[in-house]
């Protein structure tokens, strides 16, 4: 009988491109998917190990599913990703919770791992690769909206940003060869997918061969032009001006940079290791407005990070009140074992400061974001449409180009279209339009893409 399996993930979006891999090669070794633990012969859960927080959550998760293995003797649970890197002996050895653990670089290796298995042997592959790109594998995407896909482009980091546990647990940075990509991506175009975001932990240093981000791009948005494109981390050490250009030119480009600053003095950039300056930072934030107007912007931010000063806190802040951010990722800073920061630094910041000026930072954003999207009443935007609206089923819900979430009147409208809307309400978080007509990226921005 062929053996069903559930996959359950956690952390980044890299995690969830990477459960689409795990699902391709579970699928082509002959087991069926199926959406929920409870009618699964194989539980995985691809986990993150990037706060503690997220690491706990997958603890509690994973005694949930031994008292499931109570009634049911031959359920397999199997952790997956970061945190199997980081802790395989204690899941495996003291706490009995789990059967299988694979690291990122393994997962060809789970049919046999899960064979092992079958012969009462706990199996564990954690092996990380100089290579491992899982190029050839065509990832299956069971869960998603069949809108907006993630493609993976490289993995693993080497920046070794003294807070992060990443370099560790993904191992050496490795980019997938670019034919292998924009196959990907003519794939998902036959299967009418409308926005791919281009994924990796630091995509300006994409490198095969010859071939660049900025061309990586370049190429990927020329498949189809209906097809809006994004990109998930650059690092602003080395952003390339000509990517601000080809942005700035090519209307399936969405004018949208995620760009991590971490934190806002020269001192505090420096304990980081992230090797560039407030006034660089500053440059470069510049530079993508004026290039590219209207550019929306948003970043990652970390607060209480070892020997912080109040000093440094508030440099932050002000580093954030003079970009205004389109949306911020904000975290308390968790200490994690192997980096940098642990050997070196001490986690001195009291919690409750830590939580105090994180709160600070997150009311300070809260106020920009809720200025900013009130500015935007009035307005039109392209948007396309991802689904139902959480809150009514008359309603639909998609995004900007500029990554702004917009909810407005169902009507005729269906999944994958492209609206144009005028805004007529906001929050902090989300925009309420009318729509005014079904239409194309083509026809919206009145520019045709040069074959
Ligand atoms: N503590 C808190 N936040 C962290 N991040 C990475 N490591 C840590 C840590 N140890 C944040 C960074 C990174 C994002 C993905 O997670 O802001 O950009
Ligand atoms: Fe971690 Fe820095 Fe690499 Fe991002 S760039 S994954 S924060 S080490």
């Amino acid at each position: 009988m062929k053996k069903k399996f559930y996959i359950e993930t956690y952390g980044c979006q890299m995690n969830f491109a990477d459960t689409e891999i795990v699902n391709s090669i579970l699928l082509d070794d002959g087991m069926t998917a199926v959406q929920d633990a409870e009618s699964a012969d194989v539980i995985l859960v691809n986990t993150c190990s990037i706060r503690e927080n997220a690491e706990t959550k997958v603890w509690n998760r994973l005694k949930e599913f031994r008292t499931l293995k109570k009634n049911k003797e031959d359920l397999t649970v199997g952790v997956l990703g970061c945190m199997a890197e980081r802790i395989k002996d204690r899941i495996i050895e003291e706490e009995h919770l789990v059967d299988i653990v694979v690291g990122p670089d393994a997962y060809r290796d789970i049919p046999r791992l899960l064979t092992e298995v079958d012969d009462g042997r706990k199996a564990v592959n954690v092996l990380l690769s100089l290579e491992e790109t899982y190029a050839d594998i065509a990832p299956v995407r069971t869960t998603g909206n069949g809108v907006t896909a993630f493609v993976s482009i490289m993995r693993g980091c080497d920046n070794m940003c003294s807070f992060c546990v990443v370099p560790f647990t993904r191992g050496r940075e490795r980019s997938r060869p670019m034919e292998s990509i924009l196959r990907e991506v003519r794939q998902l175009s036959e299967e009418g997918y409308k926005e791919i975001t281009l994924l990796g932990q630091n995509v300006n240093s994409y490198k095969d061969g010859e071939n660049t981000f900025t061309r990586l791009m370049d190429e990927s948005s020329k498949i189809n032009p209906e097809i809006r494109f994004r990109f998930s981390s650059p690092h602003p050490k080395d952003f390339p001006d000509d990517l601000l250009h080809l942005i700035a030119e090519r209307p399936n480009l969405c004018n949208y940079i995620h760009i991590p600053a971490q934190a806002g003095s020269d001192t505090m950039l420096e304990r980081m290791r992230r090797p560039y300056t407030r006034e660089q930072y500053f440059t470069l934030i510049n530079k993508m407005k004026t290039i590219i107007p209207g550019v929306s912007l948003s970043t990652d931010i970390i607060a209480g990070f070892c020997g912080e000063t109040e000093e440094e806190h508030e440099a932050t802040m002000s580093l954030m009140k003079a970009v205004e951010y389109d949306l911020a990722y904000m975290f308390a800073y968790s200490e994690r074992e192997r980096t940098l920061a642990h050997r070196k630094f001490e986690d001195d910041v009291p919690e409750a400061i830590k939580k105090r000026r994180l709160t600070e930072i997150i009311n300070q954003q809260m106020d920009i974001q809720k200025r900013r999207n009130k500015e935007e009443i009035g307005k039109r935007h392209l948007v396309l449409v991802e689904g139902t609206s959480k809150r009514s089923e008359e309603q639909v819900n998609g995004r900007t180009d500029t990554n702004k979430m917009v909810v407005f009147d169902r009507k005729d409208f269906q999944q994958g279209d492209y609206v144009e809307v005028e805004i007529t309400d906001s929050t902090s978080a989300t925009l309420i339009a009318t729509p005014i007509r079904k239409t194309t990226i083509t026809e919206y921005y009145g520019a045709a893409i040069e074959a």
